[in-house]
């Protein structure tokens, strides 16, 4: 395979443990991976040679949460929203009727047209949701649908109880031969924990249940108000607890809790539970943002992501994104970065592999259509991204 050197980079944000930032710097591609970075000055030869002419570069967005399939439009959801009514769980119900009445080939095509806007701006790993099937046939088919076109599968069957089932009933079903019957595709078990979708009990019956067939876990909770998730989260050592709007202190004291074995100067040891907040979401629903600056100052490690779904947020941008949680959630522009790269790597437990421009990583990169990443916030809703690696290909 060719090696690429990539050069002329005006500003170089690696998100390594140091958070180091190089300037007039160069990175070396070897087939999929990074094989060198430094100065340009000093850049060893290469096959191939692109002037990035003074742009800047960074790691490609790490999307960790996300539900592309679906069909259908809740546009008068969010105008009645806008107009003051408030978001509740109810809305998954009518995506979920229009999901099941899309053909194989229509959902497939949306959710791959979905994958690829993300991926224009900047997304090289992405994982998305089933939990708009809620029946054992469906789930299975988005399960499947969903393993061929995205990075990370998490199965969603307990996203809400669908019309005319028992809860507990419903629970036992997802709990029992839907988690079966997806086991094999999926990455991660995922249970919406909140008033008016599943109980503490019902959680806990879903998260055994992914436990007993070794499979990681994540739980969406704390959305709508204070509840059992993320206890929940760090009792059965989730990866993550995703949306994190509405915590009291022993929620933060538990998420805190659960680093004290990961050393973030090395990067090394058990790294504890996530919190995944939701920028976009937040705006979309007109909640109270999640308290990302001071969960970092509880050394709790946090991931941004777009949670792209047609009822809470709909945007994939995570260019979007990042500009939101530096300007309305008070990040520095670099932690904001890093919680949208290595953040969501840990969140999906693949920061071995991604999330962090280092030698011998996969060469996932996002230049920029800028001298510097400061533009992202400093330009919010502007074009930025110039083009995308991803596993050392150019897509864009
Ligand atoms: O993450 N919170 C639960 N699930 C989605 C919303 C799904 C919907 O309303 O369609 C979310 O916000």
């Amino acid at each position: 395979m060719a090696t690429e050197l990539l050069t002329n980079i005006a500003q170089l944000t690696t998100v390594d443990a140091q958070g180091t930032v190089l300037s007039d710097a160069a990175v070396l591609i070897d087939g999929e991976a990074i094989a060198w970075i430094g100065a340009a000055a000093d850049a060893p030869n290469a096959d191939i040679v692109t002037d990035l002419g003074g742009r800047a570069v960074l790691p490609g967005w790490v999307d960790s949460h996300s539900h592309l399939i679906f069909a259908g439009d809740r546009s008068e959801e969010f105008v009645a929203r806008m107009s003051g009514q408030a978001y509740a769980a109810g809305g998954i119900a009518v995506t979920t009727g229009a999901t099941r009445e899309a053909s194989e080939q229509q959902l497939r095509q949306m959710v791959a047209e979905r994958r690829a806007a993300a991926l224009a701006t900047g997304t090289t790993w992405m994982e998305t949701k089933t939990g708009y099937g809620l029946s054992l046939t469906e789930e299975v088919r988005h399960a499947k649908l969903g393993r061929d076109l995205v990075d990370s599968l998490t199965f969603l069957g307990a996203h809400l109880v669908p019309a005319g089932s028992d809860a507990d009933e419903y629970t036992d079903l997802v709990a029992g031969p839907m988690l079966e019957a997806v086991a094999d595709q999926v990455d991660f078990v995922d249970i919406f924990c909140e008033r008016g979708a599943f109980d503490e009990a019902q959680t806990r019956r879903v998260l055994d249940a992914a436990k007993a067939r070794g499979l990681a876990t994540k739980v969406h909770g704390n959305q709508l108000g204070e509840g059992p998730g993320v206890a929940l989260a760090v009792e059965y050592g989730s990866h993550s607890v995703d949306h994190v709007n509405f915590l009291n202190e022993h929620d933060v004291e538990a998420l805190a809790g659960s680093w004290t074995a990961w050393d973030a100067a090395s990067r090394s040891g058990t790294p504890g539970v996530v919190a995944t907040c939701l920028p976009a979401c937040d705006l979309s629903t007109r909640m109270p943002f999640a308290p990302g600056a001071e969960l970092l100052e509880r050394g709790v490690r946090i991931a941004l992501a777009s949670n792209c779904n047609p009822g809470t947020s709909y945007t994939s941008n995570m260019n979007f994104c990042v500009a939101t949680a530096v300007l309305q959630m008070n990040l520095s522009l670099e932690q904001a970065i890093e919680a949208a790269t290595f953040g969501g790597a840990l969140a999906l437990g693949v920061q071995d592999r991604i999330g962090s421009l280092e030698v011998g990583k996969r060469a996932d990169l996002h230049v920029l259509d800028a001298p510097s990443a400061a533009h992202l916030a400093y330009r919010p809703g502007m074009a930025l991204t110039h083009a995308v690696y991803r596993a050392g290909r150019r897509e864009l």
